[in-house]
């Protein structure tokens, strides 16, 4: 009987086709590039190998970029038969003969598609041709798909989404799904199942404070999509992160404001997607960009998002819980001047209660280490004295002592 009931709950996986997201991906936030913020629809396929090679040439590889992720304008028509093709003028070779350059390096590819009829580009969309996109992005060895949400009018986002997770996992290849609602129905409520991170927001753009107008849209900068994560950090985790977009690093904000806008983005394990000219950065950009102490913050593998503890005259604290005991501590100053600060750990509590963790500085004493100088700035029994300049941070590491 027992043997019965099996056979027909295999029979049953079978014709429903019971599908997950593939597993195993994403246990730390992404890490890559993509090519929007900086190309928008000025791609072509030597830009995207420049880029790649300039990923390894430059150390981002062995920092841990891995993806390099064509986004919107890449698409062609589809073939008779509904197949999608891509821009033969822009990409004379092919989609698969990119992939498998990038994948000569040791790096991953991803691809751009839509929910919806059309791209935010105009470009044709997946809606309908879910599961022979899916096939046709394994064929030409798809390793990430970011998916749009333009052109979607009575589409309903949890449907339309799971619908392409499924496709993707039909397609046999495994495929790390990036959603892109944007936040509007909470995704993070629903789609720990569905994808591996998701747009928590509208899209960045290449501001420290504020918006900006597009007609019809705003854009937020980074500092507005900052505040726009509160009341998220629990719903990201190993495997389903939320995603406060690709970064603006080295687009032109002032280098203190990038090196905060970075660790930010470290703080609350947002997938660390770099979006800028990686052969023409400059190697200021470059070195904030590869900062391991920074991203081994990011990259912690208890993957617990960071917690703003305070905020007083734009001098906000923030703390992320590491594994084996460790913290990282951001003192993030948003005022247009430099701030003293003089921190006293051991009148300071942290009560994680998400996390459940608390530090005690009475009991424990921490070790500190500044990730950007990376200087040990002695221990947690004396006060902390240092100055935060204006729109940058200190981001420390504590470690607790060895007795
Ligand atoms: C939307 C997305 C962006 C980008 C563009 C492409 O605006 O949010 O990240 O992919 O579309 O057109």
């Amino acid at each position: 009987m027992k043997q019965l009931l099996l056979s027909a709950f295999a029979l049953l996986l079978l014709i429903t086709g019971y599908a997950q997201k593939a597993p195993g991906l994403a246990a730390t936030p992404p890490m890559g590039w993509n090519s929007w913020n900086i190309y928008a629809c000025e791609i072509d396929e030597q830009k995207i190998r420049d880029v790649a090679k300039a990923m390894v040439d430059r150390g981002l590889k062995d920092a841990g970029y891995e993806y390099v992720v064509i986004d919107d304008c890449w698409h062609g028509q589809r073939d008779s038969l509904g197949f999608i093709q891509c821009d033969p003028v822009k990409f004379p070779s092919g989609i698969k003969a990119l992939a498998d350059y990038i994948h000569s390096l040791g790096l991953k590819f991803g691809i751009y598609s839509d929910a919806g009829t059309k791209t935010c580009g105009g470009r044709p969309g997946s809606l309908g041709h879910e599961y022979q996109d899916a096939l046709q992005y394994a064929k030409w060895g798809v390793d990430y798909l970011k998916y749009d949400w333009c052109s979607t009018d009575n589409v309903n986002p949890k449907g339309a989404y799971t619908l392409m997770r499924d496709a993707l996992a039909a397609s046999g290849r495994p495929i790390l799904f990036s959603m892109c609602e944007w936040g509007n129905s909470k995704p993070w409520e629903w789609a720990a199942e569905v994808g591996h991170m998701w747009r928590t927001t509208g899209d960045i753009c290449n501001k420290w404070e504020g918006s900006m107008n597009n007609g019809t849209w705003f854009a937020w900068s980074a500092m507005t999509i900052l505040d726009m994560q509160e009341g998220l950090r629990e719903f990201s985790g190993p495997g389903h992160w939320n995603d406060p977009d690709m970064m603006e690093v080295g687009n032109g904000l002032k280098t203190s404001e990038d090196r905060a806008h970075f660790s930010m983005w470290c703080m609350i394990n947002a997938p660390l997607i770099a979006g800028t000219n990686l052969q023409k950065a400059s190697d200021e950009t470059i070195q904030i960009l590869t900062n391991e102490e920074a991203i081994a913050i990011n990259q912690d593998k208890l993957g617990i998002q960071g917690l703003k503890v305070s905020k007083a005259d734009s001098l906000e604290i923030w703390y992320k819980p590491l594994a084996d005991g460790d913290w990282a501590v951001c003192f993030l100053n948003r005022n247009a001047n430099d701030k003293t600060i003089d921190y006293n750990w051991m009148e300071t509590v942290v009560n994680d209660t998400f996390a459940k963790r608390e530090t005690n500085f009475a009991s424990t004493v921490y070790n500190i280490r500044d990730v950007w100088t990376h200087k040990e700035l002695g221990k947690t029994k004396k006060s902390l004295k240092a100055v935060v300049p204006c729109h940058d941070v200190l981001m420390l590491r504590l470690t607790p002592e060895k007795n």
